[in-house]
């Protein structure tokens, strides 16, 4: 069953159709990766500026040598320790890279998802897939085939169901001046992680839509469409709005608020939990009775800096 819903999706991505595949982060909106003219119909569909770049998606972590030259030692390091998985390299691109997809730059981002649908996708094809998160530019991203049906429905060929995102947070983005590493995402792979196998600090922390590396890192994005505010004494700023019923809160610790709509990112401090439910409890609080989000900021242990990145884009 799952086999044939492979095959129907391969048989759209070879002629050049978009189809959104599950992985272990977010849901991408794919398309082959060589075909120029297939990669401008993502940029259509999520109505997406040129100047930002997709990462390539491959099945396997050799391929990362068709796409990508002069990839530093400690790339392969920690593609052998990470791949497959949640962590995107930004590596010097060969020419067989099309323009579109890196939008001009010299550089592409390879990642090898850890998901068995989207990889035993990517084994049954000849070329690798481009795919950004499947949302509407600026929109928070999907983390069920739901999430991308309720939006991009009309617009893309196929949804391949592979259940809800496990890590539910996009990828950790990297990049490399010579063998240091620069990370220019917080994602699904700490930075605690990449410095255990590295045995040192990582260089910089480059998140900011400044950098001219990662210009698609936007200060806002991930907007629910509703004013946002992250605030860390939820209980005293919900106190402020009681008896409001247009006030939504996105919780960490507070499991027990009667007024106002609230949903808990997670029952029992799971910070793991709480970075898979992220995306679908911003989405559960959008509709039209709520005009204010409040969400409380995450400890920064382990994915907290990650979840904590996207509420405060989503606030901006
Ligand atoms: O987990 C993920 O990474 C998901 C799944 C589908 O794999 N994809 C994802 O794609 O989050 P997207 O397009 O929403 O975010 C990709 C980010 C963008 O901010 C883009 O600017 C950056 O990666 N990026 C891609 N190629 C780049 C490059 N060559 N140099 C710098 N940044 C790059
Ligand atoms: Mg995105």
């Amino acid at each position: 069953m799952i086999g044939q819903k492979i095959d129907k999706a391969a048989a759209i991505l070879r002629q050049g159709g978009l189809v959104a595949i599950p992985t272990e982060t977010v849901y991408g909106l794919a398309a082959n990766a060589l075909d120029s003219s297939a990669v401008l119909k993502i940029f259509e569909a999520k109505n997406r500026p040129s100047f930002d770049p997709l990462i390539v998606h491959v099945g396997e972590a050799k391929d990362a040598h068709i796409y990508a030259q002069n990839i530093p030692q400690v790339a392969l390091r920690l593609m052998d320790s990470f791949w497959p998985g949640p962590l995107t390299f930004i590596l010097e691109k060969k020419a067989l890279i099309p323009h579109e997809v890196t939008s001009g730059h010299s550089t592409v981002g390879l990642r090898m998802p850890n998901h068995p649908i989207a990889l035993s996708l990517l084994k049954s094809l000849d070329f690798p897939l481009a795919a950004p998160s499947a949302n509407p530019f600026g929109y928070v991203s999907p983390t069920s085939a739901a999430h991308v049906s309720q939006q991009l429905n009309d617009k893309v060929d196929y949804i391949l169901d592979g259940g809800r995102s496990a890590v539910g947070v996009e990828s950790t983005i990297i990049a490399f001046e010579g063998e240091e590493v620069v990370v220019l995402r917080l994602g699904g792979i700490e930075v605690e992680a990449i410095e255990k196998v590295l045995g040192k600090k990582v260089l910089k922390v480059k998140t900011s839509s400044s950098n001219p590396k990662a210009p698609g890192m936007l200060d806002s994005h991930y907007n629910p469409g509703k004013k946002v505010i992250l605030v860390d004494d939820i209980r005293a700023e919900l106190q402020k709005y009681k008896g409001r019923v247009d006030v939504g809160a996105l919780t960490f610790s507070l499991q027990d608020w009667a007024d106002n709509t609230w949903v808990p990112l997670t029952r029992k401090g799971d910070i793991k939990e709480a970075a898979k439910n992220l995306f679908h409890s911003l989405r559960l609080l959008d509709h039209d009775t709520i005009q204010l989000i409040i969400a409380e900021r995450v400890p920064e242990t382990g994915l907290g800096p990650a979840i904590n990145d996207r509420l405060k884009r989503a606030s901006v």
